[in-house]
Protein backbone atom coordinates (compact mmCIF):
# COMPACT_ATOMS: atom_id res chain seq x y z
CA UNK A 1 0.00 0.00 0.00
CA UNK A 2 2.84 2.59 0.97
CA UNK A 3 4.38 1.90 -2.48
CA UNK A 4 1.14 2.22 -3.90
CA UNK A 5 0.34 5.82 -2.98
CA UNK A 6 3.51 6.88 -3.58
CA UNK A 7 3.14 5.72 -7.48
CA UNK A 8 -0.20 7.18 -7.43
CA UNK A 9 1.56 10.62 -6.12
CA UNK A 10 3.92 10.29 -9.07
CA UNK A 11 1.47 9.86 -11.58
CA UNK A 12 -0.51 13.23 -10.27
CA UNK A 13 2.28 15.46 -9.72
CA UNK A 14 3.45 14.25 -13.66
CA UNK A 15 0.09 14.65 -14.79
CA UNK A 16 -0.59 18.39 -13.05
CA UNK A 17 2.94 19.43 -14.62
CA UNK A 18 1.88 17.95 -18.08
CA UNK A 19 -0.91 20.44 -18.19
CA UNK A 20 -0.69 22.74 -20.97
CA UNK A 21 -3.80 24.92 -20.26
CA UNK A 22 -6.31 25.02 -17.87
CA UNK A 23 -8.78 22.51 -19.43
CA UNK A 24 -6.28 20.21 -19.17
CA UNK A 25 -5.70 21.10 -15.65
CA UNK A 26 -9.34 20.71 -14.99
CA UNK A 27 -9.41 17.52 -16.32
CA UNK A 28 -6.31 15.69 -14.17
CA UNK A 29 -8.51 17.11 -11.28
CA UNK A 30 -11.57 15.33 -12.37
CA UNK A 31 -9.67 12.23 -12.71
CA UNK A 32 -8.01 12.03 -9.58
CA UNK A 33 -10.43 14.73 -6.94
CA UNK A 34 -13.44 14.40 -9.00
CA UNK A 35 -16.69 12.42 -7.35
CA UNK A 36 -15.26 9.73 -9.25
CA UNK A 37 -11.51 10.27 -9.15
CA UNK A 38 -8.96 7.78 -8.24
CA UNK A 39 -8.25 9.89 -5.44
CA UNK A 40 -11.46 9.88 -3.71
CA UNK A 41 -12.07 6.49 -4.50
CA UNK A 42 -9.12 5.29 -2.28
CA UNK A 43 -10.19 7.46 0.73
CA UNK A 44 -13.65 6.12 0.40
CA UNK A 45 -12.57 2.65 0.40
CA UNK A 46 -10.47 3.06 3.64
CA UNK A 47 -13.09 1.03 5.63
CA UNK A 48 -12.19 -1.73 3.80
CA UNK A 49 -8.64 -2.41 4.95
CA UNK A 50 -8.14 -4.02 8.15
CA UNK A 51 -8.84 -1.86 11.08
CA UNK A 52 -5.14 -1.84 12.37
CA UNK A 53 -3.58 -0.07 8.94
CA UNK A 54 -6.91 2.58 8.54
CA UNK A 55 -5.03 5.27 10.58
CA UNK A 56 -1.71 5.10 8.72
CA UNK A 57 -3.28 4.77 5.48
CA UNK A 58 -5.93 7.56 5.72
CA UNK A 59 -3.16 10.38 7.35
CA UNK A 60 -1.16 9.29 3.77
CA UNK A 61 -3.94 9.39 1.43
CA UNK A 62 -4.98 12.40 3.26
CA UNK A 63 -1.59 14.39 3.07
CA UNK A 64 -1.52 13.45 -0.60
CA UNK A 65 -5.18 14.97 -0.93
CA UNK A 66 -3.74 17.66 0.17
CA UNK A 67 -0.11 17.96 -1.61
CA UNK A 68 -2.54 17.58 -5.01
CA UNK A 69 -4.65 20.54 -3.92
CA UNK A 70 -2.16 22.66 -3.49
CA UNK A 71 -0.26 21.72 -6.93
CA UNK A 72 -3.16 22.26 -8.44
CA UNK A 73 -3.65 25.34 -7.20
CA UNK A 74 -0.24 26.67 -7.91
CA UNK A 75 -0.09 24.99 -11.73
CA UNK A 76 -2.98 27.07 -12.09
CA UNK A 77 -1.35 30.17 -10.92
CA UNK A 78 1.00 29.68 -13.65
CA UNK A 79 -0.83 29.07 -16.36
CA UNK A 80 -3.29 32.23 -16.00
CA UNK A 81 -0.13 33.96 -16.06
CA UNK A 82 1.56 32.41 -18.89
CA UNK A 83 -2.03 32.69 -20.79
CA UNK A 84 -1.88 36.84 -19.83
CA UNK A 85 1.58 37.19 -21.03
CA UNK A 86 0.91 35.25 -23.93
CA UNK A 87 -2.30 37.72 -25.09
CA UNK A 88 -0.54 40.66 -24.11
CA UNK A 89 2.27 39.95 -26.75
CA UNK A 90 -0.43 39.01 -28.88
CA UNK A 91 -2.06 42.40 -28.35
CA UNK A 92 0.96 44.54 -28.37
CA UNK A 93 0.74 47.67 -30.59
CA UNK A 94 3.58 49.85 -31.90
CA UNK A 95 2.34 53.69 -30.56
CA UNK A 96 5.64 54.81 -32.58
CA UNK A 97 4.18 53.50 -35.95
CA UNK A 98 3.22 56.62 -38.27
CA UNK A 99 -0.61 56.54 -38.43
CA UNK A 100 -2.03 56.39 -42.12
CA UNK A 101 -2.86 59.76 -43.22
CA UNK A 102 -6.49 60.54 -44.48
CA UNK A 103 -6.50 61.87 -48.28
CA UNK A 104 -7.16 65.14 -48.87
CA UNK A 105 -9.34 66.27 -50.88
CA UNK A 106 -8.56 69.00 -53.84
CA UNK A 107 -9.86 71.19 -56.39
CA UNK A 108 -10.86 70.03 -60.10
CA UNK A 109 -9.65 71.84 -62.76
CA UNK A 110 -12.34 73.73 -63.59
CA UNK A 111 -13.39 74.65 -60.48
CA UNK A 112 -9.93 75.64 -59.95
CA UNK A 113 -10.04 78.51 -63.31
CA UNK A 114 -13.94 79.04 -62.57
CA UNK A 115 -12.48 80.39 -59.12
CA UNK A 116 -9.60 81.62 -60.32
CA UNK A 117 -11.98 83.73 -63.31
CA UNK A 118 -14.10 84.80 -60.62
CA UNK A 119 -11.43 86.35 -58.49
CA UNK A 120 -10.33 88.19 -61.16
CA UNK A 121 -13.46 90.04 -62.37
CA UNK A 122 -14.54 90.61 -58.38
CA UNK A 123 -11.28 92.12 -57.77
CA UNK A 124 -12.21 94.65 -61.17
CA UNK A 125 -15.75 95.72 -59.51
CA UNK A 126 -17.49 92.72 -60.88
CA UNK A 127 -20.47 91.01 -59.46
CA UNK A 128 -21.92 86.88 -59.68
CA UNK A 129 -25.07 86.68 -61.30
CA UNK A 130 -26.72 83.87 -61.86
CA UNK A 131 -29.70 82.27 -64.41
CA UNK A 132 -31.67 78.83 -65.04
CA UNK A 133 -29.86 75.69 -66.87
CA UNK A 134 -33.34 75.05 -68.54
CA UNK A 135 -33.94 78.11 -70.58
CA UNK A 136 -36.68 79.71 -72.05
CA UNK A 137 -36.21 80.05 -76.39
CA UNK A 138 -37.05 83.72 -75.81
CA UNK A 139 -33.60 84.54 -73.41
CA UNK A 140 -31.25 82.04 -75.34
CA UNK A 141 -32.35 82.78 -79.00
CA UNK A 142 -35.16 85.49 -79.47
CA UNK A 143 -33.97 88.34 -76.80
CA UNK A 144 -30.70 88.07 -77.94
CA UNK A 145 -31.42 88.81 -81.76
CA UNK A 146 -30.93 85.56 -82.73
CA UNK A 147 -32.86 85.45 -86.60
CA UNK A 148 -35.92 82.73 -86.23
CA UNK A 149 -33.60 80.60 -88.77
CA UNK A 150 -30.30 80.98 -86.75
CA UNK A 151 -28.78 77.37 -87.38
CA UNK A 152 -28.18 77.47 -83.30
CA UNK A 153 -31.72 77.24 -83.04
CA UNK A 154 -32.07 74.02 -85.07
CA UNK A 155 -32.79 70.61 -83.16
CA UNK A 156 -29.94 69.58 -84.04
CA UNK A 157 -27.74 71.77 -81.88
CA UNK A 158 -29.38 72.41 -79.36
CA UNK A 159 -31.30 70.14 -76.25
CA UNK A 160 -34.96 70.96 -76.57
CA UNK A 161 -37.43 70.21 -73.54
CA UNK A 162 -40.16 71.61 -75.80
CA UNK A 163 -40.88 73.64 -78.59
CA UNK A 164 -39.81 76.75 -76.04
CA UNK A 165 -37.88 75.58 -73.51
CA UNK A 166 -34.21 74.44 -73.74
CA UNK A 167 -30.98 73.90 -72.01
CA UNK A 168 -29.27 77.10 -72.31
CA UNK A 169 -26.76 76.56 -75.24
CA UNK A 170 -24.43 79.63 -73.93
CA UNK A 171 -24.57 81.84 -70.59
CA UNK A 172 -25.53 84.85 -72.39
CA UNK A 173 -28.93 84.48 -71.27
CA UNK A 174 -28.44 85.86 -68.36
CA UNK A 175 -27.49 89.34 -70.12
CA UNK A 176 -30.99 90.16 -70.77
CA UNK A 177 -31.91 88.38 -67.25
CA UNK A 178 -29.64 90.78 -64.95
CA UNK A 179 -30.64 93.75 -67.28
CA UNK A 180 -34.50 93.04 -66.69
CA UNK A 181 -33.64 92.82 -62.85
CA UNK A 182 -30.71 95.11 -62.76
CA UNK A 183 -32.02 98.74 -63.12
CA UNK A 184 -31.14 101.52 -63.14
CA UNK A 185 -27.42 101.11 -64.57
CA UNK A 186 -24.12 100.36 -63.64
CA UNK A 187 -24.33 97.03 -64.40
CA UNK A 188 -20.97 95.18 -63.92
CA UNK A 189 -21.53 91.31 -63.88
CA UNK A 190 -20.02 87.68 -64.58
CA UNK A 191 -22.06 84.63 -65.17
CA UNK A 192 -20.42 81.79 -64.29
CA UNK A 193 -22.37 78.10 -65.09
CA UNK A 194 -23.04 75.04 -66.92
CA UNK A 195 -23.98 75.36 -70.78
CA UNK A 196 -25.18 72.43 -73.28
CA UNK A 197 -25.06 71.41 -76.50
CA UNK A 198 -25.79 68.60 -79.40
CA UNK A 199 -22.08 68.21 -79.90
CA UNK A 200 -20.17 64.71 -80.34
CA UNK A 201 -17.97 64.72 -77.70
CA UNK A 202 -13.87 64.85 -78.97
CA UNK A 203 -10.57 65.96 -77.68
CA UNK A 204 -12.73 69.98 -77.70
CA UNK A 205 -16.31 69.14 -77.32
CA UNK A 206 -18.93 68.28 -75.02
CA UNK A 207 -22.31 68.15 -74.66
CA UNK A 208 -21.68 69.71 -71.20
CA UNK A 209 -19.38 72.53 -70.69
CA UNK A 210 -18.95 75.51 -68.54
CA UNK A 211 -18.94 79.49 -69.27
CA UNK A 212 -18.64 82.29 -67.68
CA UNK A 213 -20.30 85.46 -69.24
CA UNK A 214 -19.60 89.16 -68.75
CA UNK A 215 -21.60 92.17 -69.24
CA UNK A 216 -21.38 96.29 -68.15
CA UNK A 217 -23.34 98.19 -68.91
CA UNK A 218 -23.68 102.14 -68.31
CA UNK A 219 -23.80 105.49 -70.01
CA UNK A 220 -20.78 106.24 -72.04
CA UNK A 221 -19.17 102.70 -72.09
CA UNK A 222 -17.09 102.41 -74.98
CA UNK A 223 -14.99 99.35 -76.91
CA UNK A 224 -11.91 100.47 -75.48
CA UNK A 225 -13.75 99.80 -71.92
CA UNK A 226 -13.74 96.42 -73.32
CA UNK A 227 -10.27 96.14 -74.70
CA UNK A 228 -8.70 97.11 -71.39
CA UNK A 229 -11.13 95.07 -69.44
CA UNK A 230 -10.00 92.05 -71.38
CA UNK A 231 -6.45 92.68 -71.92
CA UNK A 232 -6.32 92.47 -67.74
CA UNK A 233 -7.80 89.92 -67.29
CA UNK A 234 -5.99 87.55 -70.08
CA UNK A 235 -2.33 88.87 -68.44
CA UNK A 236 -4.11 87.92 -64.51
CA UNK A 237 -5.01 84.71 -65.89
CA UNK A 238 -1.90 84.15 -68.52
CA UNK A 239 0.75 86.06 -67.13
CA UNK A 240 1.73 89.39 -67.75
CA UNK A 241 4.11 88.95 -71.26
CA UNK A 242 1.20 87.77 -72.83
CA UNK A 243 0.02 90.00 -76.03
CA UNK A 244 -3.90 90.18 -76.62
CA UNK A 245 -4.85 90.33 -79.94
CA UNK A 246 -8.79 91.32 -80.57
CA UNK A 247 -10.31 90.57 -83.92
CA UNK A 248 -13.13 90.98 -85.84
CA UNK A 249 -16.02 88.65 -85.63
CA UNK A 250 -19.89 87.92 -85.61
CA UNK A 251 -22.62 87.31 -82.87
CA UNK A 252 -25.91 88.36 -82.89
CA UNK A 253 -26.25 89.93 -80.09
CA UNK A 254 -23.16 92.02 -80.23
CA UNK A 255 -22.11 94.78 -82.30
CA UNK A 256 -19.14 95.65 -83.37
CA UNK A 257 -18.02 91.42 -82.48
CA UNK A 258 -14.68 90.22 -81.76
CA UNK A 259 -12.41 87.08 -80.97
CA UNK A 260 -10.10 87.79 -78.47
CA UNK A 261 -6.57 85.70 -78.61
CA UNK A 262 -3.24 85.41 -76.83
CA UNK A 263 0.18 85.20 -77.71
CA UNK A 264 1.16 81.32 -77.31
CA UNK A 265 3.32 80.44 -74.49
CA UNK A 266 5.81 78.75 -77.87
CA UNK A 267 7.06 82.94 -78.32
CA UNK A 268 4.68 82.54 -81.19
CA UNK A 269 7.12 80.24 -82.82
CA UNK A 270 4.57 78.03 -83.30
CA UNK A 271 3.73 74.56 -81.83
CA UNK A 272 0.75 71.77 -81.60
CA UNK A 273 -1.21 73.66 -79.06
CA UNK A 274 -1.12 76.75 -81.12
CA UNK A 275 -1.26 74.71 -84.29
CA UNK A 276 1.52 76.52 -86.11
CA UNK A 277 -0.30 80.13 -85.59
CA UNK A 278 0.96 81.71 -82.72
CA UNK A 279 -2.12 82.49 -80.99
CA UNK A 280 -4.59 81.04 -79.02
CA UNK A 281 -8.24 81.90 -79.02
CA UNK A 282 -9.98 81.99 -75.08
CA UNK A 283 -13.28 84.13 -75.76
CA UNK A 284 -15.89 86.16 -77.78
CA UNK A 285 -16.76 89.51 -76.65
CA UNK A 286 -18.58 92.76 -78.25
CA UNK A 287 -20.40 95.59 -77.56
CA UNK A 288 -24.15 95.19 -76.28
CA UNK A 289 -26.42 95.04 -79.60
CA UNK A 290 -28.93 98.00 -79.36
CA UNK A 291 -31.67 95.46 -79.94
CA UNK A 292 -30.56 93.47 -76.87
CA UNK A 293 -30.53 96.89 -74.96
CA UNK A 294 -34.05 97.54 -76.10
CA UNK A 295 -35.54 94.37 -75.31
CA UNK A 296 -34.16 94.57 -71.99
CA UNK A 297 -35.47 98.01 -70.57
CA UNK A 298 -32.25 99.93 -71.01
CA UNK A 299 -32.38 102.75 -73.62
CA UNK A 300 -30.37 102.40 -76.22
CA UNK A 301 -29.48 106.04 -77.18
CA UNK A 302 -28.62 106.36 -73.59
CA UNK A 303 -26.56 103.59 -72.19
CA UNK A 304 -23.78 101.60 -74.07
CA UNK A 305 -22.20 98.18 -73.13
CA UNK A 306 -20.30 95.51 -73.80
CA UNK A 307 -20.48 91.66 -72.98
CA UNK A 308 -17.89 88.29 -73.32
CA UNK A 309 -18.26 84.97 -72.49
CA UNK A 310 -15.58 82.12 -72.33
CA UNK A 311 -15.11 78.72 -72.32
CA UNK A 312 -13.79 77.44 -68.80
CA UNK A 313 -12.61 73.97 -69.92
CA UNK A 314 -10.90 75.91 -73.04
CA UNK A 315 -9.39 78.15 -70.70
CA UNK A 316 -8.14 75.17 -68.48
CA UNK A 317 -6.76 73.08 -71.41
CA UNK A 318 -4.73 76.29 -72.20
CA UNK A 319 -3.71 77.29 -68.75
CA UNK A 320 -2.39 73.53 -67.61
CA UNK A 321 -1.67 72.18 -71.09
CA UNK A 322 -4.36 69.53 -71.29
CA UNK A 323 -4.74 68.08 -74.40
CA UNK A 324 -7.55 66.55 -74.25
CA UNK A 325 -10.86 67.90 -72.61
CA UNK A 326 -12.59 64.09 -72.04
CA UNK A 327 -10.28 63.94 -69.16
CA UNK A 328 -11.78 66.90 -67.41
CA UNK A 329 -14.75 64.20 -67.51
CA UNK A 330 -13.27 61.01 -66.64
CA UNK A 331 -12.66 61.70 -63.08
CA UNK A 332 -9.40 59.69 -63.14
CA UNK A 333 -7.67 60.14 -59.84
CA UNK A 334 -4.34 59.84 -61.32
CA UNK A 335 -4.96 62.24 -63.75
CA UNK A 336 -6.86 64.71 -61.11
CA UNK A 337 -4.04 64.46 -58.15
CA UNK A 338 -1.62 66.61 -60.58
CA UNK A 339 -3.76 69.60 -59.52
CA UNK A 340 -3.54 69.00 -56.12
CA UNK A 341 -0.91 71.81 -55.24
CA UNK A 342 -3.20 74.65 -57.67
CA UNK A 343 -5.05 77.15 -56.15
CA UNK A 344 -3.60 76.76 -52.91
N1 LIG B 1 -22.28 83.37 -76.15
C1 LIG B 1 -21.16 83.32 -77.02
C2 LIG B 1 -20.79 81.84 -77.26
O1 LIG B 1 -21.30 80.99 -76.60
C3 LIG B 1 -19.96 84.02 -76.44
C4 LIG B 1 -20.16 85.51 -76.32
C5 LIG B 1 -20.67 86.04 -75.16
C6 LIG B 1 -19.83 86.39 -77.34
C7 LIG B 1 -20.86 87.43 -75.01
C8 LIG B 1 -20.00 87.75 -77.24
C9 LIG B 1 -20.48 88.24 -76.07
O2 LIG B 1 -19.99 81.55 -78.14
Amino acid sequence: MRLDIEVLRQTIMEAIEKAGDPEALEEVRRRYLGRKGELTMALRALGELPPPERPRVGERLNALKVEVEEALTRKGETLARAMEEARLMAERVDVLLPGRRPRLGYGHPIRLVWDEIEEIFLGMGFTIAEGPEIELDRYNFEALNFPPEHPARDMQDSFYITSTVLLRTHTSPVQVRTMEALRPAPIRIIAPGRVYRRDAPDASHSLLFHQVEGLVVDEGITFADLKGTLVAFARAMFGSEREVSFRPSFFPFTEPSAEVYISCSCGKGGCRVCKGSGWLEILGAGAVHPNVLAVSGYDPERFTGFAFGMGVERIALLKYGIEDMRLLFENDLRFLAQFAAEGR
